[in-house]
């Protein structure tokens, strides 16, 4: 019988496909580790809200000071009071970057590093992430709509990893968890999102083994995720399938350390990609076509606009 906290992992329909049972035990407090009186700190992107609000709640309850990135400095300044109050002993800090102009050519990450330069990143989190919701054809998305999804859900990861590396490197033992999302599989209407997450777990992939062949103790992690109520654009009573974002946070970091680099972690969403990955792939595509078109009709958009 599984539990909600049996350790799952599956691997995408575009891999060698697998399911599987992992028996080790999260490793994440390998990660917590001080030098020279010198704390360790975890970085979360998207962290005004949702899941990367939550993951810093949990990181500091761990005994993690956290940096705060988002775009919007008043929300993400009420978050870090709210952690401060609840977390006295821990530090927060505050880094601001709208992640669709990551690509711009007058901006870039590295002051963002070097402003970090005096503290100890042990782990990066490359949480923020998002689509447009109203799951339009391809061709009715503007070009800027496209490319905005595209900067967010893997440039930004590919450019904040890049700028933060040396740090992880140099911190080692340290840690680098990509969000991804189930959206990977192929779902219609959502393209740039879809190819996004399936870079972030292509850039995952290559970059674990990249640190295998330099011998650097960073570990790469890619956490594929379906839906998430409290999160995006979802606002709906939390179900075996749709976790709260402290359900789906906490099965996220009991991953950590299970072996593999690709993970679904939250069993509710693994038992939905592995019945997914067991159908063939012309009754997988109608599920998707099936569920996309149950989306659009119940507005999931709508949820988040009505809260
Ligand atoms: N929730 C789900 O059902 C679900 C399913 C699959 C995958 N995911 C993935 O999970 C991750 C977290 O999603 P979530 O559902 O927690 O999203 P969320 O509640 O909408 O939060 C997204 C976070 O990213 C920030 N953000 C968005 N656009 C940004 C930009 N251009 N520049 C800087 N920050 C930006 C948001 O800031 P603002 O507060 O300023 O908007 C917010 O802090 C994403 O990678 C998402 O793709 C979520």
């Amino acid at each position: 019988m599984l539990s909600a906290s049996s350790p799952l992992s599956t691997s995408s329909p575009n891999s060698s496909t697998s399911c599987g049972y992992f028996p080790r035990p999260s490793n994440f407090y390998r990660y917590l580790h001080a030098k020279n009186g010198q704390p360790a700190w975890a970085l979360v992107t998207g962290a005004s809200h949702g899941i990367g609000k939550t993951l810093c709640f949990e990181l500091a309850s761990r005994g993690f000071n956290v940096v705060l990135h988002g775009r919007n400095h008043t929300k993400l300044e009420t978050v870090r009071e709210a952690l401060q109050q609840a977390f006295p002993l821990r530090e927060f800090r505050v880094l601001i970057l709208d992640a669709t102009t990551c690509q711009q050519d007058d901006v870039s990450l590295a002051p963002l590093a070097a402003e970090l330069a005096d503290i100890r990143l042990t782990v990066l989190i490359n949480n923020a992430g998002g689509g447009k919701s109203d799951f339009r054809g391809f061709e009715d998305y503007t070009k800027q709509d496209i490319l905005d999804v595209l900067n967010l859900n893997a440039t930004f990861v590919l450019l904040m990893t890049h700028a933060f590396l040396p740090a992880l490197i140099k911190n080692a033992p340290s840690l680098c968890l990509n969000v991804g999302s189930l959206a990977d599989n192929g779902l219609p209407t959502v393209a740039s999102y879809a190819a996004s997450k399936n870079f972030v777990t292509g850039l995952t992939r290559s970059l674990a083994n990249e640190m295998l062949l330099q011998g650097h103790d960073v570990t790469f992690m890619a956490m594929r995720l379906g839906m998430v109520t409290g999160s995006g654009e979802v606002k709906r009573p939390p179900t075996m399938t749709v976790p709260d974002t402290v359900t789906f946070v906490r099965a996220l970091l009991s991953r950590v350390g299970c072996g593999r680099t690709v993970v679904v972690p939250y069993f509710g969403h693994a038992l939905q990609q592995m019945s997914v990955e067991m159908l063939p792939e012309w009754l997988r595509n109608r599920i998707f076509v099936k569920q996309m078109l149950k989306l659009r009709t119940e507005g999931v958009g709508e949820e988040k606009k009505g809260a």
